[in-house]
């Protein structure tokens, strides 16, 4: 069992390293962006969570802490998950700590992929031309970014106390960085 956390700016390439992942170690992939995007579709609090998603603020926790804790209590039986934006708040990360300790399971490693706000934000603008995703543009960026400084990053220091941030260079091309998960990963095997 291997449960990762990947942490990261948007456009930090969370989503693209925890593709590569789950191909390796065969682990369950959480999204909690591609989650919150499914249900926008088609459950009833669908127009709420787009309201929230275009306007790059963090979607309720209530709503999103009910959506992650039954997508893992579906995978329980897998070899481990890679959480992806989540957790996002402080809430989140108590929340996913809870099931986590009920389930008898444990956070193995956040992996922080750190680059400039600059960067990650050219490579939102590019894959915007292709993304279809509505919150990729400028004015949401913005919001996001202010979500990500005054929400999400605190949530270093919660896991920095438990000794289980490992930060990795998100400015390298997508198969340094994924050598560089793949040698970390391993020594977590057992
Ligand atoms: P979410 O979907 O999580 O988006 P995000 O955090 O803003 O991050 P992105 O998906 O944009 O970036 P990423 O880090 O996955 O990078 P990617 O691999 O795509 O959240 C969206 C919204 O949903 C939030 O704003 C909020 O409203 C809501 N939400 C989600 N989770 C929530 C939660 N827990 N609580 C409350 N609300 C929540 O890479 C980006 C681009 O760069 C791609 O084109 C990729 O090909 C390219 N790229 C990747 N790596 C590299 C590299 N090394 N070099 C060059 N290019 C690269
Ligand atoms: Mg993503």
């Amino acid at each position: 069992m291997l449960n990762i956390i990947i942490f990261g700016s948007p456009g930090a390439g969370k989503g693209t390293q925890a593709e590569l992942i789950v191909l390796e170690y065969k682990l369950t992939h959480l999204s909690s962006g591609e989650i919150l995007r499914r249900e926008s579709q088609n459950s009833e609090f669908g127009n709420k969570i787009k309201k929230y998603q275009n306007a790059g603020k963090l979607v309720p926790n209530d709503l999103v802490i009910k959506m992650v804790n039954e997508e893992i209590k579906k995978n329980l039986l897998g070899a481990g998950f890679v959480f992806d934006g989540y957790p996002r708040n402080i809430k989140q990360a108590k929340a996913l700590d809870k099931i986590f300790k009920d389930k008898e399971k444990t956070i193995d490693l956040v992996l922080n992929l750190h680059l400039s706000e600059r960067e990650a934000i050219q490579r939102i603008i590019v894959r915007s031309h292709t993304s279809g995703r509505s919150d990729d543009n400028l004015k949401t960026i913005e919001n996001r970014f202010l979500a990500y400084r005054t929400q999400t990053t605190p949530l270093l220091k919660y896991y920095r106390t438990q000794k289980k941030v490992i930060t990795v260079d998100g400015r390298l091309t997508i198969t340094a960085i994924s050598k560089q998960i793949k040698k970390i990963l391993d020594t977590y095997k057992n």
